[in-house]
């Protein structure tokens, strides 16, 4: 129901005409005209100045009587980090009394969490679960909107091989293909909890030279296309209303200020309908940059480039005006990106409820339980020699080392500021709970302080190791050194942690390394003194909990690795999907290797171990050959668990083009699936590949599809041995670029 532009006479705009409705009573949607009627009859009505209002996204800021003030003005359109039910009501209270009433969107980093925290994105990637992202994404939108908010900035879709980069914490790794099926997921959790969407950060943001923040990005198209775009694509066609556009230079252009990317790339070639909203800030960063003199300038190129919103760089509206007025700017150009604002707020249906949408929060126990299934999920055992995990009942005296045990909070839980933090419980306490009759566990703390930074009492630490049949060393890379603004140049364990680590091996016990962490690290230094590491990743309200139940064995982990963990900063960037080169690595000096370190990580995407045992067998190829035209190849392999106790694999299919007109990389994630085995069974898992999905990019970024050999792998990692192969035949065809 559109609002009430004269309250005395209830007059209500609806499409061309103007209809006066008497009662409360609202017309059926199916009366209202379409979406771009409405746009156009609002924006027929509205001033230069109330456009450039819609166009201005501002940050809550104290006193709020200033900024509701604004909103009544119609100067502001969309507001962040209003998270308070009461001030929601305000701030849209206050643009119904504006002079159109237009409401605004609310918008808030709800990533993993508003209260109940998930474990953070690269975990739930981890998971390599769509299905149980999707929900537990819904679990955390759904306690947004529950107070008010009504949009996310959210997923981060940004590609990354280089974990020097703090943001990977935020994204879904390495792979364009988990990255996409994630990317989607989260989209449609969000929807379907009641947040649109801002897919982000469009594009490239993952690669930064040297891994540092905000630098830039060299990508070649092909390659941007290969790899970059595709979870941007799944979040689009899932239904992400809005864009969320990158800091940095992409080929030595700021993408706030190219149009190519922005709109002939973003709009032409992937058909975006919706609104791009900056970075905070990026507008004015323009002048960083050096590609604006001044903010007026940059004003100017942001939205002619296909900027429609700006986030808290106060340019549209200290410019825009007179950038109109001057002749810089045509009237057109604000006009568009104002009628992409009002379609998405339309589309969210912000018109059609007089009162600001806050549904029921969802029931505690239903999310505590999606957060503990993910948080299980998510945990990756790298390594488990001589079956050292789980700790059954025959491990009597098991010793806890670290501070970071006593921990009730983790950096997944970035939520709102202020909001009250749910109970959870510290690995510590929950691994007390879990001793089974006549086990014990005794307690070191190791560190001086959280995260290991300060020196302990190492001394008393390896006296408690030397009592127990089992040490579990608990490593935090937690304490804020993840996420925005933390890239790193080292990665190995942080502080006084691999000292404590390597003082313990002295006790001469079987060692445990469990790594609180979002990123990978390189842990080479601990590899000669673990017997078991265990990547508990921050996994959030129910993290703590999930971790303990997997060192006794309540649970088996399943967890695989979306980002390969290097063996040094040195190999960085490092994925599994690299090109052979003219001399693959081999052991002769003259191949592509380093003369100080392996060319593999030290554990690669994919890789987790379990409990279980998985083995495979009977990969089947149904038809030796596909057409490049048309058709599909389907892949069979049988997965059997050959062991006593019940557990999930992920069963992941890879490819590998032999020969091409490019050269193409070694190896290629194409499908997977997450399957449950019960001791002793097995599965035989199929997968249909089409053509399309065995093409590649171009120098213009078209899609061609080369016949010829390809190679099909499968397994539990992306070093799966299993093999097989097909051949691709037909015309070499050059999809049209979509
Ligand atoms: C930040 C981030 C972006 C976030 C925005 C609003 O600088 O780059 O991901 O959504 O500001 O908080």
């Amino acid at each position: 129901m559109p609002f009430s532009l004269a309250p005395a006479c209830r007059r209500v705009l609806v499409g061309a005409g103007c209809f006066v409705f008497t009662t409360m009573s609202l017309p059926a949607m199916a009366d209202l005209p379409p979406i771009d009627a409405r746009v156009e009859t609002l924006l027929s009505r509205m001033t230069t100045a109330e456009k450039i209002g819609q166009v201005n996204l501002v940050s809550r800021g104290d006193p709020i009587d200033g900024q509701l003030e604004r909103v009544r003005k119609g100067e502001i359109g969309l507001m962040l980090n209003v998270v308070e039910p009461g001030e929601v009501r305000a701030y849209q209270a206050a643009a119904r009394q504006s002079r159109l009433g237009i409401p605004l969107v609310m918008g808030l980093d709800a990533i993993t969490v508003f209260r109940i925290a998930m474990p953070h994105p690269l975990a739930l990637a981890a998971t390599w679960n769509p299905g149980l992202v999707e929900a537990a994404t819904r679990a955390v939108a759904q306690e947004t909107a529950a107070n008010g908010v009504n949009w996310t900035f959210a997923p981060m879709v940004d590609l990354s091989r280089d974990p020097r980069w703090g943001r990977v914490v935020e994204g879904a790794g390495e792979d364009p293909v988990l990255a996409s099926a994630m990317a989607a997921a989260r989209v449609r959790g969000y929807r379907a909890g009641g947040l649109a969407t801002a897919v982000k950060h469009f594009v490239g943001y993952g690669a930064p030279e040297a891994g540092r923040d905000y630098n830039g990005a060299a990508i070649p198209a092909s390659e941007l296309h290969d790899r970059y775009l595709p979870p941007f694509r799944a979040a689009l066609d899932a239904g992400s209303e809005t864009v969320m556009a990158a800091f940095n230079t992409v080929n030595g252009v700021p993408v706030s200020a190219d149009r190519r990317l922005l709109t002939d790339l973003l709009r032409g070639r992937l058909g975006f309908k919706g609104f791009v909203t900056s970075d905070y800030n990026a507008i004015g960063e323009l002048i960083n940059h050096g590609v604006a003199a001044d903010l007026a300038e940059a004003t100017r190129k942001a939205l002619l480039a296909g900027i429609d919103v700006d986030m808290e760089g106060a340019a549209y509206e200290r410019h825009l005006e007179a950038e109109i007025a001057g002749g810089r700017v045509p009237i057109a150009t604000l006009d568009e990106a104002v009628r992409r604002v009002l379609r998405v707020k339309f589309g969210m249906g912000l018109f059609d409820r007089p009162q600001p949408q806050m549904p029921p929060q969802p029931a505690e126990a239903e999310v505590r339980a999606l957060a503990r299934d993910a948080a299980r999920q998510s945990l990756v055992l790298l390594k488990n020699e001589r079956e050292t995990l789980p700790l059954t009942p025959a491990t009597r005296r098991i010793a806890v080392i670290g501070a970071w045990a006593e921990n009730d909070y983790d950096q997944s839980w970035w939520g709102p500021a202020g909001l009250t933090r749910p109970a959870t419980e510290t690995l510590l306490s929950a691994l007390r709970s879990r001793l089974a009759t006549g086990q014990s566990l005794e307690y070191a703390r190791g560190f001086g302080d959280g995260c290991g930074y300060e020196q302990g009492d190492v001394a008393g630490a390896v006296e408690t190791a030397r009592r127990a049949d089992v040490v579990v060393m608990i490593a935090a890379e937690d304490c804020d050194i993840s996420g925005e603004g933390t890239s790193r140049a080292y990665l190995g364990l942080t502080g006084a942690q691999q000292g404590l680590l390597t003082a313990l091996a002295a006790a001469g016990k079987p060692l445990v390394l469990v790594v609180a962490t979002a990123r990978p690290l390189a842990l080479t230094a601990t590899e000669p003194f673990t017997a078991a590491t265990l990547i508990g990743w921050y996994g959030g309200t129910e993290g703590r909990t999930a971790i303990a139940e997997a060192l006794v064995g309540e649970i088996t982990p399943s967890g695989k690795l979306p980002m390969s963990f290097p063996r040094s900063v040195g190999q960085i960037p490092i994925s599994y999907d690299g090109l052979p080169t003219s001399r693959p690595p081999g052991n002769d000096r003259y191949t592509s290797r380093y003369i100080d370190e392996a060319t593999t990580p030290l554990y690669p995407f994919g890789h987790g171990l379990s409990y279980a045992r998985f083995d495979y067998a009977n990969l089947v190829i149904k038809g030796s050959e596909m057409s490049t035209q048309s058709g599909q190849i389907e892949i069979a392999v049988t997965v059997s668990n050959t062991s006593q106790r019940a557990a999930d694999e992920v069963v992941q299919l890879y490819v590998r083009q032999k020969v091409a007109s490019r050269s193409r990389p070694v190896r290629q994630l194409k499908a997977f699936e997450k399957v449950r085995l019960e001791a002793g069974a097995r599965r035989t898992v199929t997968f249909k590949l089409n053509s399309s999905d065995l093409g590649y990019h171009d120098d213009e970024g078209r899609l061609v599809i080369e016949p010829g050999p390809f190679d099909v792998f499968a397994g539990g990692s992306s070093t799966a041995s299993l093999s097989g192969g097909f051949g691709l035949t037909g015309p070499l065809v050059i999809a049209e670029p979509r």
